[in-house]
């Protein structure tokens, strides 16, 4: 870790992003699933409480935890929705209890595929909702419910949304080829692979007003991912210029990569160094000092 003299102010530069507000600092709160809110996925006091007291504390940028885009799609009890209209007055009041903060709202919107569990959120397994392969027509449904979400974020006045393309849930488990063994256009090759997350992603960015963020948070590795292909991955959309910021979930950012190929350096290190156009670069996982922040606000962000 590089030491750093008490003058140095790096972390509470600000951040400008290729569309929308600024950060006012360098700070984001990862998306952190609490439970809290209703089992029908509307806003409770205590989840709109642990959220905006997040914002009153500093951080530049809040997420909300995974929000779901689909009824059954949901991963544990008290998640926050956006599957309904119903949902658009919680989200509309979280959201600006956070920007009254001055920090920017960002919703991560999130299906959990096969890691729904069921049983834990009442649903009964019944046909049409087993583990199966996806039709066309369902992939189709999926990702105009991801864009139907995403408006009902912008509706609410949230700055932008987040794709939970990480940690093994659906848009994660077409990453990879361990677990897609599709022979069409969503599985083979990595272009094919990756092609759900980018629609997602292409069809909110068509969908949504031109200031409106966009951000993907990925997993390198586990989950049955290549870190060679996440790399590759990472530097084709950084460049494409479809998101605002990549956030890579790494646990810990000190880490070294399981591959061996891959191992001589920190996980970090990796990421940091590909092209990344416009796009902003985050990461998550084991930031627990002052030190630990501004090594890796250092690593990933030129400071403007
Ligand atoms: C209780 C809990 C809930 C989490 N919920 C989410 C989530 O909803 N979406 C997500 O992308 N990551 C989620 N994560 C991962 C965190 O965003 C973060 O990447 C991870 O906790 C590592 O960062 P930390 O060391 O600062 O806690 C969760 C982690 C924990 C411990």
């Amino acid at each position: 870790m590089t030491l750093t003299t008490i003058a140095d102010d790096s972390l509470f530069q600000p951040l400008i992003l290729p569309h929308g507000p600024k950060l006012k600092n360098r700070l984001a709160l990862a998306p952190l699933t609490n439970t809290q809110s209703h089992g029908d996925g509307t806003l409770s006091d205590d989840e709109y409480r642990w959220l905006t007291m997040r914002a009153a504390g500093g951080f530049g940028l809040v997420k909300t935890c995974a929000i779901a885009v689909e009824e059954r799609g949901r991963g544990y009890p008290g998640q926050l929705g956006a599957w309904n209209d119903k949902h658009i007055s919680g989200l509309t009041r979280l959201a600006e209890g956070v920007k009254a903060h001055d920090a920017l709202a960002c919703a991560q919107l999130s299906h959990s595929g096969p890691r729904a569990l069921l049983n834990r959120i009442g649903v009964v397994a019944e046909p049409g909702n087993e583990v199966r392969e996806l039709s066309n027509e369902d992939i189709a449904t999926l990702i105009q419910r991801f864009v139907d979400a995403a408006q009902r974020c912008e509706k609410a006045g949230f700055d932008g949304v987040e794709l939970h393309a990480a940690h093994g849930f659906l848009p994660a488990q077409f990453l990879s080829p361990d677990i897609n063994t599709r022979t069409d256009n969503w599985g083979g090759d990595l272009t094919n692979r990756a092609r759900f997350i980018r629609e997602i992603l292409e069809q909110i960015r068509s969908a949504t007003r031109t200031d409106f963020q966009l951000g993907l948070r990925l997993s390198p590795e586990r989950f049955g991912l290549r870190m060679a292909e996440i790399l590759e991955l990472a530097q084709t959309i950084m460049v494409s210029g479809v998101i605002d910021w990549l956030d890579m979930s790494l646990w810990d950012v000190f880490k070294h990569p399981e591959e061996i190929e891959f191992a001589d350096k920190a996980l970090l290190s990796w990421f940091a160094e590909l092209d990344r156009g416009q796009t902003r670069l985050g990461a998550a996982g084991n930031i627990l000092s002052r030190g630990a922040a501004l090594w890796t606000c250092r690593g990933f962000v030129p400071l403007l």
